[in-house]
């Protein structure tokens, strides 16, 4: 079997020290590794640990005599079947965006013709800026695969979505785009929307209505679906997971939010509803921090929130094709689901027990799949195998050109 080759340009921020052991993971995988070192990487790593993992000389100048006669930068570009950007810098982002070539790395992503997977890191308000948001964008639109950044703490202190993905989550992104047969799969040219996670009602400035959903269901299922070749909207509450690579994330905090990202991203082939979408939220945001005092505990009066499933069910001219909602229940499943099934309006109803608390936030789950047609109990396993069969369920059903409903 033929080598895959991936060309890895190392950019210049504190995670570069990720991509040594990304080097590693993927050497050991028997991939070939040819690494190009940007000068502002080279401030973070030596190009001397980056050769020796990658077992491959390191490039790092655009005008090195010595580089262009062994390779030129042109034929360079085109010697692997990815190129990687880890980490994938605000600046490298921005010049990819722009097609500006002053320097090797940029150069080699303005000649490729291989297809690029970027891992973002930077600090929060970088990645939040709206440039930062443009460049995503537009290297999106240009066929560009994200993995990452995940949420959480980050060397400069502050905590927000812009540290990379960890060296394993990309590796993952990197085999799974490396494997992927280039046509033909079920699901390419369809757009499916999965909701995803929990959603956080504000109460105050600080404090929040909301849930244990880790979001692992529903992150697996936009993955596998992205993976048989679908173009995938996440809309996601707050959760710690990164995006799936090849999936557009939509970050959102409360259910109108999601509501609103989820009416946007429309005309969708397919929705998924696996989001655990708070039924209520206070009616009123209280303006300041709630303390307490001679009063006693402040009354919160809650309304109901839309239900996103239901709605996208019903949105007539827009609907989508196939229309999946999920339960969660902690006692008659069965009942419950098909009662959903017909309430809500939607196609099929993946019910899962969460009695004990075992399903939420854990890695397995058991479902049981209700359409029109019946029920169809799945054995039970982790949420990762639950979302490849789910998935190639959707696409059965899409490709088919079954009329769902
Ligand atoms: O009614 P219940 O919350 O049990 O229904 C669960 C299903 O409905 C899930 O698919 C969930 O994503 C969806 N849902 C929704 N909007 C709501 C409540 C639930 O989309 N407000």
């Amino acid at each position: 079997m033929k080598q895959n080759r991936v060309l890895l340009i190392v950019g210049g921020g504190v995670a570069a020290y990720k991509a040594l052991e990304l080097t590693r993971l993927l050497r050991k995988a028997g991939v070939a590794v040819r690494p190009i070192l940007t000068a502002a990487g080279a401030r973070f790593v030596t190009a001397l640990s980056l050769s020796a993992l990658a077992e491959d000389m390191v490039r790092t100048d655009l005008f090195s005599l010595g580089n262009e006669a062994e390779m030129g930068h042109i034929a360079l570009s085109r010697s692997a079947d990815l190129i990687v950007v880890a980490p994938a810098t605000a600046d490298l982002m921005a010049k990819a965006a722009h097609g500006l070539a002053d320097d090797l790395a940029s150069t080699t992503l303005l000649a490729t013709d291989a297809p690029v997977l970027m891992a973002p890191a930077m600090n929060v308000r970088m990645w939040l800026h709206p440039a930062t948001r443009r460049n995503a964008q537009t290297l999106q639109d240009d066929g560009v695969k994200f993995v990452g950044p995940d949420d959480g703490a980050m060397a400069c202190g502050e905590h927000g979505p812009g540290r990379m993905a960890e060296p394993q989550a990309i590796f993952a992104a990197v085999m799974a785009t490396l494997n992927a047969p280039a046509a033909d799969l079920p699901l390419n040219g369809r757009h499916v929307l999965v909701t995803a996670g929990p959603t956080a009602e504000p109460i105050d400035p600080v404090r929040v209505l909301t849930n244990r959903s880790s979001g692992k269901q529903g992150y697996g299922i936009a993955a596998a679906l992205a993976e048989l070749g679908a173009r995938v909207t996440l809309v996601s509450g707050p959760t710690a997971l990164a995006a799936p690579a090849g999936v557009d994330r939509i970050a959102v905090e409360t259910a109108r939010q999601m509501q609103a990202a989820c009416e946007g991203a429309l005309p969708a082939d397919a929705a998924v509803c696996v989001a655990a979408v708070s039924d209520w939220r206070p009616d009123a945001v209280f303006a300041g921090k709630l303390k307490k005092g001679p009063g006693g505990p402040p009354a919160i009066a809650l309304v109901e929130n839309p239900d996103i499933l239901a709605g996208l069910s019903a949105a007539g001219p827009l609907r989508p094709r196939l229309v999946v909602g999920f339960a969660a229940e902690t006692d008659d499943l069965e009942a419950n689901a098909q009662a959903k099934l017909k309430r809500k309006g939607c196609d099929w109803i993946v019910a899962n027990s969460v009695a004990g608390g075992a399903v939420m936030g854990g890695d397995d789950n058991e479902v049981i799949v209700f359409d029109a047609a019946g029920a169809e109990r799945w054995p039970p396993a982790d949420k990762a195998e639950v979302s490849r069969r789910l998935a190639e369920r959707i696409a059965a059903a899409l490709t088919h050109g079954d009329k769902v409903r």
